[in-house]
């Protein structure tokens, strides 16, 4: 323990005075590494946030709570009153996807519409918006 002591109270004088050079190196060595880490870090997190692309495929067992209002997809036309829904199948990823976000966020109003795309993450959205993007 006092062996431990000495060569710490040791290393910190040596550091205060400066004499010490590879101990001050090896500071700024970890201090490297660790922006080295950090820049990493954040890399990786600004790759995440952008990376969220609609797969259609994942979209298959999402759509059935859409299904039930905007018809099948594939079908234009069901009954006369589901033109009151709009068909979304067909329009532009980059519209859907806005469109939900937009319900999402409260900017469009619909009750239902809103109860839905409130249960969804951006990855849901995405695909969804890829998956009728692709409806004809
Ligand atoms: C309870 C019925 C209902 C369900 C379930 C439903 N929708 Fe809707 N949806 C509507 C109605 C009604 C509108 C039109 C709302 C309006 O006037 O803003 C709409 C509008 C939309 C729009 C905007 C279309 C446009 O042309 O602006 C999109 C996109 C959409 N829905 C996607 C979905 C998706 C994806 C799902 C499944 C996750 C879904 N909806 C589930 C009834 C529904």
């Amino acid at each position: 323990m006092t062996a431990i002591l000495g060569k710490f109270d040791r290393n910190q004088l040596e550091y205060r005075v400066g004499s010490n050079r590879p101990f001050d190196n090896s500071i700024s060595a970890i201090m490297k590494k660790l922006f080295a880490l950090l820049a990493l870090v954040s890399v990786a997190q600004i790759a995440a946030a952008a990376d969220v692309v609609g797969n259609a495929k994942a979209a298959e067992n999402k759509v059935a709570m859409c299904i039930g209002c905007h018809a099948i997809a594939g079908y234009k036309a069901t009954y006369p009153e589901v033109f009151q829904v709009p068909m979304i199948g067909g329009q532009s990823a980059k519209y859907i996807e806005s469109a939900l976000q937009a319900y999402r966020k409260g900017d469009r109003k619909h009750p239902s519409m809103r109860g839905i795309a409130g249960s969804l993450s951006d990855q849901d959205i995405a695909d969804l918006a890829a998956y009728y993007s692709q409806q004809k």
